[in-house]
């Protein structure tokens, strides 16, 4: 059978958090599986370059506008590429969502939007090839499900939330240049209050729902974590499922990463983490403490990932005798923040504002512990990577931290199945309730050891993964 996975965000070519990962692994693993996948994405600035074997294949009208579709392969993508070629929306300087200033663009909803409706007719066989499946993704890819709707034999419809917080929500005209249908304007499909969803399109029209791990799943149904959506969700719960997303085998690991300065596996990583930590603490110009215990973060500054909580714990840490290096960028005033204590700190803390696809592949590997104190988190990737890599994640208890990390108390460190440590208030005193209680491990070397292999051995693979998404594209 036939699929086609749709995104708004594709590692290698473009990346500002894990959809981008999820988008270039979960297709992959489907094609291994044996689905015929195509993936697509809109063709942004620099993205066509990188194709290879890249041709037109054919071409839409969408809104009065030409969208060429490019195919084309990547070595690290087995599926084809369809990238989706409309300068004047895409080819723009900025990233998927926001010009360079960081402003997110004043037309999103005309890009996504027409970006949607042309993905549902290259599904629906514009170009002569037709899926059985749709797997959408994120409020981008929300009306697709709706276009899809709408058709007299539609192909089967995935809508994953990778992050609910997210909804891509318009004023209501917008639902009228979209020019979509008027029977789908109303609560059970494409509006809220008035307004034009795309999440609530693809909650709405979709023949199943996902999220990226089983916690979300049922977090997204309390008023707590549902953003609003909580009483939809549960309305559709019969269709709504969570699968914990997998990580890249081949990208993440220690044994063979060609971005860190030495390669480690599960019977020498100990020496192996040992030369990683030194290098990069002289990457952030830190003392070559080896025995500070050396605490990294690798992901937004922003109000999911509590990096205002961090803002708050880390003088106190800091004065306990741990190093902290953080790589990342997000809300200015606390990027500011950040800086501001490294001058206060320059023995033990160093921070880089920006993005850095190797620092983040050294952090894994340099670091003892690894931080995600998130509010919320849907899956989250970066704790997976930590365990692969030997790094002992401190994780607040929710959504896919949950489930991926397995916390260290008397019965799993005797079981010698702890892999990281959970704390559970989203405040100043939980932080650090839980990062002292990883430090009390670390002071055992024993069990500390212990719970590194623990993490090197497990199966975060995605092609264990695919087979869950197989049951459900396969679903009539
Ligand atoms: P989210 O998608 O919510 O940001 P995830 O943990 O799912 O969080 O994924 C974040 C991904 O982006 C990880 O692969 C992480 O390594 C990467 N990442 C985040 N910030 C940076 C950065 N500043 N530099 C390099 N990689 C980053
Ligand atoms: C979102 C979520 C993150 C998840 C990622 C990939 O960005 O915030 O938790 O891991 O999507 O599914």
């Amino acid at each position: 059978s036939t699929a086609l996975f749709a995104g708004s965000e594709i590692w290698p070519l473009v990346k500002t958090g894990g959809l981008a990962d999820v988008a270039h692994s979960l297709p992959a693993a489907m094609q291994r599986a044996g689905i015929d996948m195509r993936v697509t994405m809109p063709a942004y600035r620099g993205t066509l370059e990188r194709l290879q074997d890249a041709q037109e294949v054919g071409s839409l009208q969408i809104r009065g506008q030409r969208f060429g579709v490019i195919e084309g392969r990547l070595p690290e993508t087995p599926a084809p590429l369809w990238l989706l070629d409309c300068p004047s929306l895409y080819a723009r300087e900025g990233d998927p969502y926001r010009d360079a200033a960081g402003r997110d663009w004043s037309d999103n909803a005309w890009r996504f939007g027409c970006f949607s409706e042309a993905v549902a007719k290259l599904a629906c066989g514009a170009l002569g090839w037709r899926a059985d499946v749709v797997h959408a993704n994120d409020w981008q890819t929300g009306l697709v499900p709706a276009w899809l709707s709408v058709e007299p034999q539609p192909p089967r419809s995935i809508f994953t939330i990778h992050n609910l917080a997210y909804q891509g929500r318009f004023a209501g005209e917008h639902a009228l240049y979209l020019g979509l249908p008027g029977s789908l304007w109303h609560a059970d499909a494409i509006e809220e209050f008035g307004d034009l969803s795309f999440i609530k399109a693809g909650i709405n029209c979709s023949d199943a729902v996902t999220t990226v791990s089983p916690s979300y799943a049922a977090e997204i149904q309390t008023p707590e974590y549902g953003c609003g959506l909580d009483g939809l969700l549960r309305a559709h719960r019969g269709k709504l499922s969570g699968i914990l997303n997998g990580i890249d085998d081949a990208v993440w690991n220690p044994a063979s990463d060609a971005l860190l300065p030495r390669t480690y596996g599960r019977r020498d990583f100990v020496s192996g983490k040992r030369v990683n930590k030194a290098a990069l603490q002289a990457e952030f110009g830190l003392p070559l403490a080896a025995d500070a215990p050396l605490m990294g973060w690798v992901g937004r500054v922003a109000q999911q990932k509590s990096s205002d909580l961090l803002l708050g714990a880390l003088p106190q840490l800091l004065e306990s005798g741990l190093q902290f290096v953080l790589l990342g960028s997000g809300d200015r005033a606390q990027e500011q923040a950040l800086l501001g204590l490294t001058r206060r700190f320059p023995q033990q803390m160093a921070v880089h504002i920006g993005f850095d696809e190797g620092q983040a592949h050294r952090i894994e590997a340099g670091a003892d512990l690894f931080l995600m104190p998130s509010r919320f988190e849907p899956c989250g990737l970066n704790q997976m990577y930590s365990q692969r890599y030997g790094t002992i994640p401190v994780v607040r208890r929710t959504g896919g931290l949950a489930d991926t990390v397995i916390d260290a108390n008397e019965e799993t460190l005797a079981e010698a199945r702890a892999t990281g440590v959970h704390f559970e208030n989203a405040d100043v005193g939980g932080l650090l309730w839980g990062v002292r209680r990883a430090l009390e491990l670390w002071r055992q070397p024993a069990l500390w050891r212990s719970m590194q292999r623990a993490g090197m051995k497990r199966d975060f693979s995605w092609d264990k993964v695919a087979a869950e998404y197989l049951a459900l594209y396969a679903i009539r």
